[in-house]
């Protein structure tokens, strides 16, 4: 008797199209707030000279750009002192026409990282990495939270991807992703575990994930044999790959990768192999998954800033009037 085996290709969740959803959204808002006199207005500080940052904020700025929204971009040198980012956050935070400000990580080490964004006002922290947008999110209050994470949560929610009652299983305990992506899933009714560099047996618990957020920053650490067929595999991963060999092992017979390889002499690759996206239900591929998302999110939280803050100071204001 032969054995029907039923295969069903995963579903590709495409971060660029959910991104461009999201801009549109932002931009149809963006032209309402026109109509009332408030232009919505981001201000971007990049220090030194990182390549990557540099491109990331060129993005970001760009982005505002075609969305309508003010942006500025600030460039001290590496060698500003963590006093003098005070004095250009204080600025910042005093400027009515600025609802958003962003600090491009990471900073020189000299510079103390931890007080600038406890100085950044929580009103204009587009990047929820202030404390209070923190403590804020974990009690299930409104909050500006940080934009990958909630990037993650619209991709799971727009492709009609349950969440309640699910297993979530985050790979990664940083303060950017994993934590917060545990705070979302965990808000949205999901049964949350967070695994990190010090998980005894990982595999025992990525197995069990229904929706795997991995989000750890090495190629292909997440094989196929850690993953629950049919699960949602959340890829947070950036890696540029180099080695040709590493290349081939992961992606064998992947004409466009190699050709891509060949052309650049490098190729992005997530935290999670593309064997393990085969058995998936859905997963984020990289490029254009959870990344395409960080930028739209970015732009949804300066448009939340500035329509929560210019709100709160016109009713302040009506106040002292009356
Ligand atoms: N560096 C890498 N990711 C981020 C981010 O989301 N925000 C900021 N400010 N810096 C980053």
């Amino acid at each position: 008797m032969t054995q029907m085996i039923e295969t069903k290709s995963a579903t590709v969740l495409d971060g660029i199209a959910i991104a461009a959803e999201i801009k549109a959204e932002v931009a149809a808002e963006v032209a309402k707030l026109k109509q009332q006199g408030i232009v919505p207005g981001l201000a971007v500080i990049l220090v030194g000279d990182v390549a990557a940052s540099q491109i990331y904020v060129r993005s970001k700025v760009k982005t505002c750009a075609e969305l309508g929204i003010y942006s500025e971009m600030l460039t001290p040198p590496a060698s500003i002192t963590t006093e003098e980012m005070l004095t250009l956050v204080a600025d910042l935070n005093a400027r009515d026409e600025i609802d958003g400000i962003l600090i491009q990580l990471p900073l020189p080490a000299h510079v103390d990282t931890k007080r600038l964004l406890e100085a950044v006002s929580p009103q204009k922290d587009v990047d929820g990495f202030h404390p209070i947008n923190a403590g804020r999110l974990q009690s299930g209050q409104p909050a500006l939270a940080p934009c990958t994470p909630a990037g993650i949560i619209e991709i799971l929610k727009r492709s009609g991807i349950a969440i309640a009652g699910k297993n979530a299983v985050v790979v990664g305990r940083s303060d950017i992703v994993g934590k917060p992506a545990a705070m979302m899933l965990l808000n949205a009714s999901a049964t949350v575990t967070v695994c990190h560099s010090r998980t005894v047996d990982l595999p025992k618990f990525t197995r069990e994930a229904d929706i795997l957020v991995a989000a750890i920053g090495r190629p292909g650490f997440v094989t196929a044999d850690m993953v629950k067929p049919g699960a949602t595999l959340i890829d947070v991963g950036i890696n540029r790959l180099t080695d040709a060999a590493e290349v081939e092992r992961l992606f064998p017979a992947d004409a466009r990768r190699a050709e891509g390889f060949a052309k650049r002499g490098s190729t992005v690759v997530g935290d999670i192999e593309p064997a393990a996206f085969a058995i998936s239900g859905a997963y984020t591929p990289v490029p254009g998954g959870v990344g395409a998302l960080t930028i739209a999110m970015l732009m949804q939280n300066t448009i939340t800033a500035a329509k929560a803050r210019r709100a709160a100071t016109t009713a302040s204001e009506s106040e002292t009037e009356a």
